[in-house]
């Protein structure tokens, strides 16, 4: 209060800052294009409405859904148009496709029914993928927003498990890190070899969530004589107890 009536130069200093910050929004390169923005997250799709852009006519965009959030990936259309290797993503939410690979039937499907917490994290990531790659263009109306466009208990306990997910992984993280890994070699005519310059390789088992993602079920790790005696370890098949290298069966 004091600042500005104390001053007689207070109004029109105020006005002219005004006036200049008010300009400044008006010629801010951003300012209209995150309004813009913020009206097209709005957008909302039923799921015929986003069958039209499969992809299939050249003149429209082609539009995939994820988890219920809706990306413009016309930029992608050699991967997303007709005649694509992921054209099945077009016109469609098929979240749980980018897991589990199946891109035929009911593959195609936007359920997570099943999926491991470290597989429900993967497909959050593919979303944060589309997120940086393409163009958010809104919701699809159905498993994971309600016909306002809110976020359903669906979407939140996705997110939840994801998180549950990382947290999963984080730990695994440190877990290996304190036992190190094999090195390992692969040749066409000696084929592959893990070999350990301090300690002796034994495979071990990862926890089942964790396995469930990718194929890494098991990973090679250096283990020192006194630790051989630790549960879960499986000697190579072919390889001596005190090996320090294994040669592995093609
Ligand atoms: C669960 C299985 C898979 C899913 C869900 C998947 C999904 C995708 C998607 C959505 C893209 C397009 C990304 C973009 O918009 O830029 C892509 C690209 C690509 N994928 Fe896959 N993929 C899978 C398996 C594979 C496999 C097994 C291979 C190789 C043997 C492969 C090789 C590629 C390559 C090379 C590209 C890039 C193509 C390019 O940029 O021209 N993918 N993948
Ligand atoms: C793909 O979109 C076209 C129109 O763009 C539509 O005629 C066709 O039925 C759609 N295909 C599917 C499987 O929804
Ligand atoms: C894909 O999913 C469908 C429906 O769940 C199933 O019938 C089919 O066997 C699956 N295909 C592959 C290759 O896993």
């Amino acid at each position: 209060m004091g600042f500005w009536s104390s001053s007689l130069l207070g109004i029109p200093l105020a006005v002219a800052l005004i006036s200049f910050l008010f300009f400044r929004i008006l010629n801010h390169p951003f300012s209209f294009s995150s309004l813009y923005s913020a009206t097209q997250a709005q957008r909302l799709f039923s799921a015929e409405e986003l069958s039209v852009y499969n992809g299939t006519d050249p003149e429209l965009p082609i539009f995939l859904g994820i988890l219920g959030s809706v990306f413009d990936v016309t930029r992608g259309k050699s991967h997303y148009g007709a005649g694509g290797g992921y054209n099945h993503f077009a016109g469609r939410d098929a979240s749980r496709a980018f897991v589990s690979g199946n891109f035929t039937g009911d593959g195609l499907t936007d359920s997570l029914l099943g999926l491991s917490s470290t597989e429900v994290k993967s497909i959050v990531e593919w979303r944060d993928f589309y997120t940086r790659t393409y163009i958010y263009t809104g919701k699809l109306v159905g498993r994971y927003y309600d016909k306002e466009g809110n976020p359903t208990k669906y979407l939140k306990g996705v997110e939840a498990k994801a998180a549950r997910g990382a947290q999963l992984l984080e730990k695994q993280k440190i877990e290996e890190a304190k036992v190190p890994g094999c090195n390992s070699r692969w040749s066409q005519d000696e084929g592959s070899e893990v070999w350990c310059d301090d300690g002796f390789p034994r495979l071990v088992k990862r926890p089942i969530e964790i396995a469930l993602t990718g194929k890494m079920s098991k990973r090679c790790a250096c283990y020192k004589e006194d630790e051989l005696k630790l549960e879960g370890l499986e000697v190579y098949e072919g390889c001596d107890y005190y090996a320090k290298k294994c040669r592995l069966k093609p």
